[in-house]
């Protein structure tokens, strides 16, 4: 006996075919966790501020798609840098399908991980809107017990003329940047962590902040390969382009990282996750 397929038969079938085989090479570009670098020239940076290594790690999405392997990966890539101060960024946890605290518990295995950070001047962490739509104070609870300082519309000053200070989420905060840089001396250098880039909105023209590091875009995650557009990156206009460093004003720079994890599918295309290696330099 023999079998005739129709031409709509074929044409379903090809289409199908498509999207898995898509949907297998996004889900392997996933895993492929880069190690993004950059010089940020700063005009005015103390020379001993001059060659500071921050590391930078956004959206780890834990308790979803991303495994304990996937955060062990990129600690280990940020700790081969030894760098002199580290930035987490936010989206520890994961709560695209369900706002629950139970997605913390899923997820915690991202805050074990972390514990093997290590920095000289200081691991610094922000929160991100996933934590807010989980439970913003069972993250906060979770991050105090790891060796790091939290910044929620804090700021800061180190010995070495560089201050740091942290906003709370843009969209869930508040996010308040004067707060954060209220008690800072006029005369640092101040670097920002702010999960999302239109913090940036806020500052305007703000001379004192010169480096904002951000994440929450994933990059916008899945990107139209030839044309490099992605149908939808949760943020201002300004940050729909690639990522990584940006000059923002003439004053100031922004980083921003495509993060570890994915957010909604497990799935990435032409946008690998990854991790930052920030190098600050006298402009
Ligand atoms: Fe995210």
């Amino acid at each position: 006996m023999t079998f005739r397929l129709s031409r709509r038969t074929w044409i379903r079938a090809a289409i199908y075919s498509g999207f898995a085989i898509a949907g297998g090479a996004g889900y392997v570009s996933s895993k492929r966790l880069e190690k993004v670098q950059a010089d940020v020239p700063l005009a005015g940076l103390p020379k001993t501020l001059d060659g500071l290594k921050i590391g930078v790690m956004s959206d780890f999405h834990a308790g979803a798609f991303t495994t304990r392997e996937d955060v062990l990966e990129a600690i280990s890539i940020v700790s081969e840098e030894s760098p002199d101060l580290i930035a987490l960024l936010g989206d520890y946890v994961d709560g695209a399908y369900s706002h629950s605290r139970k997605n913390v518990e899923k997820g915690s295995y991202v805050f074990d991980a972390l514990q093997k950070l290590k920095a000289p001047l200081g691991i610094y962490a922000v929160l991100g809107n996933h934590d807010h739509w989980t439970d913003a104070g069972l993250v906060r609870k979770e991050l105090s017990r790891l060796p790091l300082t939290i910044l929620n519309n804090q700021g800061i000053s180190l010995d070495n003329g560089l201050a740091v200070a942290g906003v709370d989420d843009f969209w869930e905060g508040p996010s308040d940047p004067s707060e954060a840089t209220r008690n800072l001396s006029p005369d640092s250098v101040i670097i920002m962590l702010s999960h999302n880039p239109d913090v940036n909105l806020q500052l305007r023209g703000d001379k004192r902040v010169r480096l904002v590091m951000s994440g929450h875009t994933h990059g916008g995650q899945l990107r139209i390969p030839v044309i490099n557009w992605a149908p939808w990156i949760p943020c201002s206009s300004k940050y729909k382009g690639p990522s990584g460093l940006i000059r923002e004003t003439e004053h100031r720079c922004t980083f921003i990282t495509k993060g570890v994890g994915t957010f909604f599918v497990p799935v990435r295309l032409a946008c690998p996750p990854d991790i930052g290696i920030l190098r600050l330099t006298r402009a």
